[in-house]
């Protein structure tokens, strides 16, 4: 049986770069489900189909073959054969991957995929229903969290850094937005598993974090 780890959450909690560490330190393999929802808006936008089609969404969303490969230990998503990774990072993209997703045929064709992932192996897994939907009987399940402040001083450091000039408020102000979508919308919106534990990471190093959850593990 393969060790599952499902960790939830709001955007910009630390979820991936948690995860990521956790999987080399248990050697896991990592699964990072919101870059499959990126990809299929990174198809939608190519696509020219508008955030509120709703049926467009539906009909478009069956085109897209999502996969994902593993190099060098990093996961690589393939829209359509194409690596994506490079291109599915922008507020756009997560813009448009917050309202897709929230339509069930993209998440039908999504979840699957994530569910035969767990199956073959120990995963970290994490996004937003991962504890409550995707994998319900996983072996240990966080919800990792951090003030709205701190997730927008986070993202506008990571651009800063990254030389994009950006305004804290209105990464504020989007951070608020999609977590209002993630945690309203009617099919498996965000929110705490019964079962999870609540790790808020506001006054946490990203090392703290990693500890408690692999002590929760054992
Ligand atoms: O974690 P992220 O920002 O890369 O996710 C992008 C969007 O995808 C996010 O707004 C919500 C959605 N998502 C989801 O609905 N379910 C998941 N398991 C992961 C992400």
């Amino acid at each position: 049986m393969s060790y599952n780890i499902a960790i939830d959450g709001p955007a910009g909690a630390g979820k991936s770069t948690i995860a990521k560490k956790i999987a080399k330190k248990m050697n896991y393999i990592y699964v990072d489900t919101g870059a499959m929802y990126r990809a299929m808006a990174l198809y939608l936008i190519r696509m020219g189909v508008e955030k509120d089609d709703k049926e467009k969404i539906e009909e478009i969303c069956k085109n897209a073959d999502i996969t994902i490969e593993y190099k060098d230990g990093e996961q690589i998503v393939l829209l359509n054969d194409e690596n994506v990774n490079g291109l599915i990072r922008t507020e756009e993209v997560g813009n448009m991957a917050s309202v897709s997703s929230a339509n069930g045929k993209v998440r039908e064709k999504l979840v699957q995929l994530q569910k035969e992932l767990a199956k073959k192996a120990d995963v970290v897994m994490d996004g937003r229903d991962i504890g409550t939907c995707v994998l319900p009987n996983a072996d240990t399940k966080v919800y990792l969290t951090a003030s709205a402040e701190v997730r927008a001083k986070r993202r506008f450091d990571e651009l800063t850094q990254k030389g994009e000039s950006c305004d804290l408020e209105k990464i504020k102000e989007d951070i608020i937005e999609r977590d209002h979508r993630d945690m309203t919308r009617e099919i498996s919106p965000l929110k705490q598993a019964e079962d999870a534990v609540l790790v808020d990471s506001s006054n946490m190093t990203i090392d703290e974090v990693v500890e408690k959850i692999i002590s929760l593990c054992k």
